[in-house]
């Protein structure tokens, strides 16, 4: 990834800091609404040119808008509110610049039959079609693809998602 790259709900920062280190060049920004998890994230060794900023994605500061080449998605989208959903593509819309990319691992289906909590999460479950319809407008599906990997329990629960901001939006 190069230039400017935000990580919405980045939590303890960890994607913060492995796009940091395998990016030199680019500067990534950890978004986090919540204080304490940042305060976590600062405390580990800094891998290249990462900051964090405390602060709720639904408000996203005006500096940032339209600021990121690359917005890198893990785990923030399944755990905001399902009825948030159209909220989170125009946030991610806003802080683009026009022709970014987001790239997201989207955790399709985190519970078998019967396992989900009241209220059915989180994290929630979406499919590709809810996807597709989300993102239809703004963005072109560049590239997706099953990850190579996965955290325990996650195996054929994801799908990547290489997502192109449109030139007009
Ligand atoms: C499951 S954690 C994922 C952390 C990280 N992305 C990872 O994969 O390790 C979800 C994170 O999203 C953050 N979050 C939830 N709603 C948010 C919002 N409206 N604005 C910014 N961050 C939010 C939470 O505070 C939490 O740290």
């Amino acid at each position: 990834m190069e230039g400017e790259v935000l990580v919405p709900g980045c939590g303890l920062g960890h994607d913060v800091r492995a796009i940091s280190a395998a990016s030199p060049a680019a500067r990534v920004l950890g978004l986090d609404i919540a204080a304490s998890a940042l305060e976590q994230a600062r405390r580990f060794s800094v891998a290249g040119r990462e900051t964090y900023q405390c602060a709720d994605l639904f408000a996203l500061p005006v500096e940032l808008t339209s600021r990121f080449h690359w917005v890198f998605e893990h785990t923030c989208f399944c755990v905001i509110e399902p009825r948030q959903r159209c909220d989170y593509v125009g946030a991610i819309t806003r802080a683009l610049r026009p022709l970014g990319f987001l790239l997201g691992i989207f955790f399709l289906n985190p519970w078998d039959p019967g396992e989900a909590p009241d209220g059915g999460g989180p994290p929630f479950p979406v499919t590709l079609e809810e996807l597709d319809s989300l993102f239809a407008t703004g963005f072109e599906l560049v590239e997706e693809l099953n990850p190579h990997a996965s955290y325990p329990g996650r195996e054929g629960r994801e799908m990547m998602r290489l997502l192109r901001k449109r030139n007009s939006f």
